[in-house]
């Protein structure tokens, strides 16, 4: 058969050179330049990578344009409606959903995993109270590496699995005694009688023997609505594709480190406010404006070309049209309004930015639409988070994406160490 190819042709010398074509099973075609360099002498030039793919995957695909997001074949809504976060690892990982009896199984074992080795315990003494816990987090990821050694040199299935299952069900705990030290409280340990999310929110809100009438934010129990929705954001966060702090795991995958070490660096990459910490902004920035009467001008501000202000929470490199994830917080919202107290003075004046900006051209013509940080801090706040812990909560989420696309690196046998050029303008 045919391939399709381009012809490039450079109008200096009149050399022309032909690529193929590659065609994905979903979304736009892709130009095989990867002899570019060997044909023509010269580096093509991507800063950012908007027009770079940079390997094969059958995890995650986006459609930006149409505002689709599909894990494995299946479309985000479908599974934030009828899946569970759990089910949503297993299928990431397995590329299909569980059965009845899979589920039960992965389930057991991510419970038993749960635990942390004591002497990772003690890590969490070393870093001051108010260290933000993703910095926490990032280190404790990185410690965690010391303990398996043997996940250097990984060639089996099982292998892989067991190595993920651990970091998917010690994230919670990780991320919880984080959150703990970081007010000087006593770490909860794991309870291995609670599923995935429930044991998450209890190690963060109950007293030592779990005595929840007494946990710090006031609450008498977790309720099955709070255990729902923070579970849903899990989904939600899961994976997504080539993302920056996904990229960056795959670079560190590249150079044959540690997958925790990669994982640690994904989550460092994540900490930014460009990419997850636009969750915690958006909550910082909308107490910032303080009132709906401010809403207007922060809205002149963030249009104005001459101040640095964004608006946290609205634009994407790849959604062009509603993030799909955003359209399904804000239904669960609007479902959660009355159950989680969510009409607070806060989510008025997120109304009447999200009002405001979605009819102004400035917004319009730039496709700058609210994306799923902008609605995940409403939430979390509802469900008594404190701010510092929403990108953690997004850490919890992605872990399963980037052990996924860690592993799909590996498995890859044409993979390369990445290590892009440049264009030199020095001395
Ligand atoms: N507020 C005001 N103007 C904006 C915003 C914003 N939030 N985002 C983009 N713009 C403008 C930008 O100034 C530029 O205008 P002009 O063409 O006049 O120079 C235009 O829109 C294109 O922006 P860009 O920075 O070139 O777009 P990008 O694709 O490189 O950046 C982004 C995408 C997400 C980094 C950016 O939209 C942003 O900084 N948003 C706020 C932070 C945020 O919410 N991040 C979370 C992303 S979703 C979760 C995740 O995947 O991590």
């Amino acid at each position: 058969m045919k391939k399709n190819t381009m012809t490039l042709t450079n109008n200096m010398t009149g050399d022309s050179y032909e690529y193929n074509i590659l065609e994905g099973t979903r979304g736009p075609s892709v130009l095989d330049v990867r002899t570019f360099f060997a044909d023509t002498g010269m580096f093509t030039y991507d800063p950012g990578f908007t027009s770079t793919s940079a390997c094969e995957s059958t995890v995650t695909f986006i459609d930006g344009g149409k505002g689709e997001l599909r894990y494995r074949g299946i479309a985000i809504e479908d599974l934030a409606k009828n899946n569970t976060y759990l089910e949503t690892c297993f299928l990431l990982l397995n590329k299909r959903l569980p059965s009845k009896e899979e589920l039960y199984a992965f389930d057991l074992e991510i419970r038993h995993r749960s635990f942390l080795h004591e002497g990772l315990r003690h890590l969490f003494n070393a870093f001051p109270d108010n260290a933000h816990p993703m910095a926490t987090l990032s280190a404790a990821v990185t410690a965690l590496s010391t303990f398996y050694n043997d996940h250097i040199e990984m060639n089996k299935e099982e292998e892989f699995l067991e190595m993920s299952h651990r970091i998917i069900s010690k994230m919670p705990t990780i991320a919880a005694f984080a959150y703990r030290h970081s007010l000087g409280i006593p770490f909860i340990q794991p309870d291995i009688d609670l599923g995935f999310t429930k044991n998450f929110l209890t190690m963060m809100r109950a007293y030592p023997g779990g005595k929840m009438h007494l946990c710090p934010n006031g609450h008498e129990e977790i309720k099955n609505v709070e255990v729902r929705a923070l579970d849903t954001i899990f989904t939600l966060h899961a994976d997504h594709e080539q993302n920056a702090s996904t990229t960056v795991v795959r670079g560190v995958a590249s150079t044959g480190a540690h997958p925790y070490v990669a994982i640690s660096s994904g989550i460092s990459a994540l900490w930014g406010r460009a990419h997850g910490g636009a969750n915690e902004s958006v909550i910082a920035q909308l107490e910032y404006i303080g009132s709906v009467e401010n809403v207007e001008a922060f809205i002149q501000r963030a249009k104005d070309p001459d101040d640095d202000f964004r608006l946290m929470g609205f634009g994407h490199r790849v959604y062009k049209n509603f993030d799909p994830r955003a359209k399904i917080l804000k239904s669960l919202q609007d479902e959660l309004r009355e159950e989680l107290n969510l009409d607070t003075e806060l989510m008025a004046i997120a109304r009447k930015i999200e009002e405001i900006a979605l009819n102004d051209d400035y917004f319009v013509s730039r496709n700058l639409y609210p994306n799923i940080d902008f609605y995940t801090g409403i939430i979390l706040t509802a469900l008594q988070i404190p701010k510092s812990m929403f990108t953690p909560i997004f850490v919890i989420g992605r872990t399963v994406g980037w052990i996924t696309q860690w592993i799909e690196f590996k498995k890859d046998k044409t993979s390369k160490i990445a290590r892009p050029r440049q264009l030199y303008l020095g001395d």
